[in-house]
């Protein structure tokens, strides 16, 4: 996942085939990793993700007077047509309406549209391929529009898109990293405020696909969220000012009656809050992330938040003992997916093949691995006026 090739040209040549004419404007979106803080941004908490080398371009024009809006994609048959439908279509393309919804929303009316996507961000691997295409999309339409987004204002529409939208309870942290990465800087996010920083970091990141399916990664996430719903409920009734579970204390989580799995969950959503808090500390004095937390984080996400699987925990086991790798842990939502590990490049890069190797054998899945640093977020490639 280094130095991919910028696929704008190939874009912008599907474009021309697939429409016979000239794109207008072509933005592109990274995919993200989440370094550490997990299942804490729909807590309020804290986060702390990288955008990823793999992007995904959007190309688009305005459509001829009464055409409908179109849109193609590189990586899928069907031809998206949503002018006719106001409600989702369950459809690749939704996040391409739901944004332009989302725009239209805001006073910003985006009139019918033919559009190209192009990506190489994988999907279904928990690597926020649809905040890519959600956030280069809403810096491709605004910037035609003439009434161009911030970086900030792109993420909070593409993730209304998703929400409202698409329907998916995801929190804030895949659309804001895709939108706010950084070349060799971290995202610190706070997500009760939305506030964020930059913060340097040095590290390589292996990314390993488990290539679990998703399957129960969707309800077991609904599920999650209820149950912290829940414990936050709980925990008002003792302190009323709690505006968000992420906020509480640990010693307040200790100390409520809290009933299982609630209090599995509060805790895990407490220490983690506080484990992106004592990395972000270290990241900003070294430029490196204490392996430890990483491994803590882990364990916490396979035992408190029971949200690992055997897979991922074979992975983050297997690491543990190659030298020169610091830490590793689940990433994302969990229940399959991927998994990253921090080190020195040369150790991450010896180890990948054999892991990969040694992983195809047991569990009989095929797995990819690539190496990636923190990478710039969503921006405008070309736009002619
Ligand atoms: C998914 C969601 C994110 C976040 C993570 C867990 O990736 O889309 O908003 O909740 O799970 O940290």
């Amino acid at each position: 996942m280094q130095e991919r090739p910028d696929n704008s040209k190939a874009v912008a040549r599907l474009f021309r085939e697939r429409f016979a004419a000239e794109p207008a404007v072509i933005a592109s979106a990274p995919g993200r990793v989440n370094l550490i803080g997990e299942h804490t941004d729909y807590n309020g908490g804290e986060v702390l993700p990288i955008a990823i080398a793999a992007r995904t371009w959007v190309a688009v024009r305005k459509a001829q007077a009464g055409a409908h809006s179109l849109a193609v994609s590189s990586n899928a048959e069907e031809v998206g047509d949503w002018s006719s439908d106001k409600r989702r279509s369950g459809k690749w393309w939704d996040y391409l309406h739901g944004v332009a919804n989302g725009l239209s929303a805001r006073g910003m009316e985006v009139p019918p549209v033919i559009v190209a996507v192009m990506s190489d961000v994988p999907s279904g691997a928990g690597l926020s391929s649809s905040a890519a295409l959600e956030v280069a999309t809403a810096v491709a339409l605004s910037s035609l529009i003439g009434a161009p987004l911030s970086s900030e204002d792109a993420a909070a529409v593409a993730h209304s898109a998703e929400t409202e939208f698409v329907g998916v309870a995801c929190g804030i942290m895949d659309q804001f990293a895709s939108a706010l990465g950084r070349s060799g800087e971290a995202l610190h996010l706070w997500c009760d405020s939305a506030r964020f920083e930059h913060v340097p970091m040095a590290e390589t990141v292996l990314i390993f696909d488990t290539a679990v399916p998703r399957s129960l990664r969707g309800s077991a996430f609904n599920e999650r969220r209820r149950e912290c719903e829940r414990a936050l409920e709980l925990l008002r009734r003792d302190d009323p000012s709690l505006a968000h579970l992420a906020h509480a204390t640990r010693e307040q989580v200790a100390v409520s009656k809290l009933p299982e799995p609630l209090h599995s969950r509060a805790t895990h959503v407490v220490e983690e809050t506080r484990r992106v808090e004592a990395a972000v500390e270290v990241l900003r004095s070294t430029g490196t992330i204490p392996g430890a937390l990483l491994y803590e984080s882990h364990e916490s996400l396979r035992s408190l938040y029971e949200c690992s699987s055997a897979e991922l925990d074979w992975f983050v086991d297997r690491v543990a003992s190659v030298p020169g790798i610091s830490g590793a842990r689940l990433t994302g939502a969990g229940w399959g997916g991927c998994a990253v590990a921090l080190g020195d490049e040369s150790a991450l890069r010896g180890a990948a093949a054999s892991i990969v190797a040694d992983y195809e054998s047991r569990f009989r899945l095929t797995p990819r691995a690539w190496i990636t640093r923190a990478e710039r977020g969503v921006r405008v490639e070309q736009h002619w006026m």
